[in-house]
């Protein structure tokens, strides 16, 4: 028997996925921004696996990639360099990751990421008195999946779809594929499949039979909508659906106020605070954190952003790679990209671009303007229409303006410049050399009034216009 609180999970990976026409393979394909694989070996290591082996084949240096990245030196890969089964993937994830392992192996494919962790842990325990165990599962349509064949009650063996006469084709309890064992009745078993059956395949499945013959096969119940498999681009969707509405609960249960979460779209690994506001059709894409009491409007679209406590994103704010601090204030319509930093109270107003700007403490930035390569310090105000001319063909440069400077109207800095504290320019200036703190800069040509020139000038217009010779 094996050590009861033990067990390594084992995902296979290896395959294709021909139907998913992709040259992605299969269990790279995403759902909330997070590889499908990485959502099952996420649930066995949440279930409490010591460590994750993974059958890799297929375009195997992306998928070692993507796992090593985010489990780290929790996953490990067995190769399986050519497909022939289920059976010989786990032959392989045996003699090259565990061959003197004898704890409880947890057996689950790579393309079921809806699994949860509770019911893997559920199915791991059963191996404290069988040497195996599965999930099984209901369809009212089972075309496709293995049939789980029982006498007295007891489950005594899986048929493969292909492999079923018109009997066994009926039964509705299908094999979902999630299975525990005992890793030396498993090292045992494995060895004695064949290639007997319609595929030519060795299937994990057969090990099913064998360990009925030798004692009772543990079985749990789950309904499908945990353990569908992905095979094409509509499951994956299906799968895509289940994830999020699970997300979504959990996420309002925690005290996240959604009017209509059907409507919002947050990836797997963002963090959404208690009493944080999210209006319809935001979506939160890769790694975003937002703080307490920070308010999402109608269609915000966040990438890898930081939402600090109290800040407001009005409707359809854009922003990638970026940090809004606390109490800020943004949109509506404006793009924030990478590496714009907002500070306490800041305010990017309606129709405004930045990027790679530091937007000092109260500092304000209304209308619309562009600001890139900015360094703003605090309480500095810049006005409607502004340009940070910052490239200059060649190179980027760096604007700065130190504390409490206002830039009027309609204004063109020409970087790289410096503003010195309080300094003040003129509305439509364009401003190519340093200012000096406390100084007025204007650059624009004088005005000049001429009295009585404007209905001077309409006359001879209209004369102009009666006789059109000219
Ligand atoms: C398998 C089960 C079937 C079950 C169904 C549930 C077997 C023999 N059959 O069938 O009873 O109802 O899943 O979805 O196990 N893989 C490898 N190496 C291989 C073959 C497959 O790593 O040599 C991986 C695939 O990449 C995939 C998983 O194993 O992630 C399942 O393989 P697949 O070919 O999809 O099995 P099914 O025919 O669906
Ligand atoms: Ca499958």
């Amino acid at each position: 028997m094996s050590t009861k609180s033990r067990f390594v999970g084992v995902v296979l990976a290896a395959g294709e996925g021909t139907r998913m026409k992709s040259s992605r393979p299969k269990v790279l394909h995403e759902i909330a921004g997070r590889p499908m694989v990485a959502w099952v070996v996420g649930a066995a290591l949440d279930a409490g696996a010591e460590r994750c082996v993974v059958v890799v084949g297929h375009k195997r240096d992306e998928v070692m990639a993507a796992l090593t990245e985010r489990f780290g030196e929790r996953v490990q890969f067995a190769v399986q360099e050519e497909q022939r089964g289920t059976g010989h993937a786990v032959q392989h994830a045996m003699s090259q990751c565990l061959s003197d392992y004898d704890g409880s192996v947890l057996i689950l494919y790579g393309d079921c990421p809806c699994l949860r962790a509770d019911r893997l842990q559920e199915l791991a325990a059963l191996t404290a008195n069988h040497t195996f165990a599965l999930v099984t599962s209901h369809l009212d349509e089972p075309r496709g999946y293995g049939r789980i064949l029982r006498t007295a009650g007891a489950v005594v063996g899986i048929r493969e779809d292909k492999d079923c006469d018109a009997a066994q084709r009926a039964i509705q309890e299908v094999n979902p594929g999630l299975y525990a064992a005992d890793a030396a009745f498993l090292r045992t078993s494995l060895g004695q499949l064949t290639t007997d059956n319609a595929q030519g395949e060795l299937y994990l499945t057969d090990v099913c039979a064998i360990a009925a013959q030798a004692g009772v096969v543990g079985d749990l119940h789950a309904p499908m909508e945990e353990l569908r498999g992905v095979n094409d681009r509509w499951e994956l969707s299906l799968c895509a659906k289940t994830l999020r509405a699970r997300s979504l609960e959990a996420l309002a249960r925690s005290g996240v106020g959604m009017a209509d979460p059907s409507a919002v779209y947050i990836d797997a690994d963002c963090e959404v605070e208690p009493d944080v506001t999210i209006a319809p059709g935001v979506h939160l894409r890769g790694r975003c954190v937002i703080r307490r009491g920070a308010v999402l409007e109608v269609g915000c679209v966040l990438t890898d952003v930081v939402v600090e406590s109290g800040a407001t994103l009005l409707p359809y704010t854009v922003a990638s790679d970026s940090t809004i601090g606390p109490l800020a204030n943004v949109g509506p319509f404006s793009h924030l990209r990478p590496k714009t930093v907002l500070h306490e109270g800041a305010k990017v107003g309606n129709f405004c671009e930045t990027k790679k700007t530091i937007v000092g403490k109260g500092s304000k930035v209304n209308h619309l303007s562009y600001v890139g390569d900015g360094v703003l310090g605090e309480g500095v105000n810049i006005g409607a229409g502004t340009i940070f001319c910052n490239y200059d063909g060649v190179q980027k440069h760096t604007t700065t303006l130190k504390d409490g400077v206002f830039i009027g109207s309609d204004s063109q800095l020409v970087a790289p410049l410096t503003i010195g504290e309080g300094a003040y320019v003129a509305s439509g200036s364009t401003v190519t050399k340093d200012v000096p703190a406390d100084a007025l800069a204007m650059s624009r040509t004088k005005q000049v009034n001429k009295e009585g020139y404007a209905s001077r000038l309409r006359a001879r217009m209209k004369v102009a216009k009666k006789s059109p010779t000219k």
